[in-house]
Parts: C-alpha cells; sequence; structure tokens
C-alpha cells in the first residue's frame, strides 16, 4: 500500500475536519495526524527545494503563520490520487478547472492554497520521515482516526 504525506495548510485550518472527511470520503487512510505550528527554520527545511525562488520567504511567511496540520496518507497510488484530489497549485486555477477539488474548495490564490501533497513517492518518504520519523512505510492497512474511535466505541459499549 503506498503513503503520502498531506498538510492542511494555515489558511484552511478551521476547515480541517472537513477536508479529513473528504480524504477519508475518498477511501484513503488518515495513518498518522498531528496539528502543530511550524518554525521558520523547520518551514525552511521542509520547503528547501524552493529556496531561491521569489516567493519563498512569502511562502515561508505563510506557512508559519499559524497551525497546520501533518498527515500520512494511506491508499493504493496515494501520491497521485492525493495530488489530484488537492488540484491545481493555484487556487484560481483550480476553481476554473476542478472546482470540486480541495484547492478550488478552501484555496483562495496560488499561496494560499489550502493543502500539501508530495508530488512523488521519493518526496513522499522524505517529507514522511521529516515529520512522523518513527513511521513506517513498509505497514498497510492502519486504521483511520475516525474508524479507530468507533472501535474504542464499540468496545467501551460491550
Ligand atoms: P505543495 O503541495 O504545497 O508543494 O504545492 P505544489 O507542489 O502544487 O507547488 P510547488 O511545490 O511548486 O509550490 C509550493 C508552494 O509554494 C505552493 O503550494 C504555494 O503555496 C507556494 N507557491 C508556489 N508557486 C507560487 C507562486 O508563484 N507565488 C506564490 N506567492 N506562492 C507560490
Ligand atoms: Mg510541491
Amino acid at each position: 500500500m503506498e503513503h503520502t504525506f498531506a498538510m492542511i495548510k494555515p489558511d484552511a485550518f478551521e476547515n480541517a475536519d472537513e477536508i479529513c472527511k473528504i480524504i477519508e470520503g475518498a477511501d484513503f487512510k488518515i495513518a498518522e495526524k498531528e496539528s502543530l505550528t511550524l518554525t521558520p527554520a523547520k518551514a525552511k527545511s521542509f520547503y528547501g527545494e524552493h529556496k531561491d525562488r521569489a516567493f519563498f520567504s512569502g511562502l515561508i511567511e505563510f506557512i508559519t503563520s499559524g497551525t497546520i496540520v501533518a498527515m500520512v496518507l494511506e491508499k493504493e497510488n496515494a501520491v497521485v490520487d492525493w495530488r489530484s484530489l488537492l488540484g491545481p497549485t493555484n487556487s484560481k486555477q483550480a476553481e476554473e478547472e476542478a472546482p470540486d477539488s480541495i484547492r478550488a474548495r478552501y484555496g483562495t490564490d496560488v499561496q494560499k492554497n489550502a493543502a500539501h501533497g508530495s508530488d512523488s513517492p521519493s518526496a513522499a518518504e522524505r517529507e514522511i520521515k521529516f515529520f512522523f520519523p518513527e513511521f513506517d512505510l513498509t505497514e498497510t492497512h492502519r486504521t483511520s482516526q475516525g474508524e479507530e474511535a468507533k472501535e474504542y466505541l464499540m468496545m467501551t459499549v460491550v
């Protein structure tokens, strides 16, 4: 089973529960989920590939401006399918081309675009390790947080 790294960005944090429902409705398991605020140093390291781009300082300021939700998603073809559910990078373009996508629904423009997804399996591995160093990428059929809660409820009822 394939894994990818997903992040709900500060501009969409208030919609995090709704976005997680969409993710689970699209057949992904949420194997890990943690809310945190990135420090500028950690954000610069995470987005290191963009360090020479004109938008880099704006991106770091934006991504450190509030709480984010870091997640590991599990599904067949998780990397490609999550990028497809996200839609194009620019939320304005997403509104035109993929109105049902997460970036169309919850983002605003090319920077405030609601969520992130790894762009390749190797990026997924690196980004998962960056946020969840203990995560075992070889394990499959992890339980979604929602299902875990359901199972817990059933156990307490019995
Ligand atoms: P991520 O999933 O967040 O990595 O987006 P992406 O892979 O679709 O785009 P990319 O990696 O090229 O850019 C990373 C992030 O930088 C984007 O998600 C935006 O938040 C921001 N960004 C990208 N291009 C621009 C731009 O032209 N201007 C501004 N202001 N921000 C940009
Ligand atoms: Mg990217």
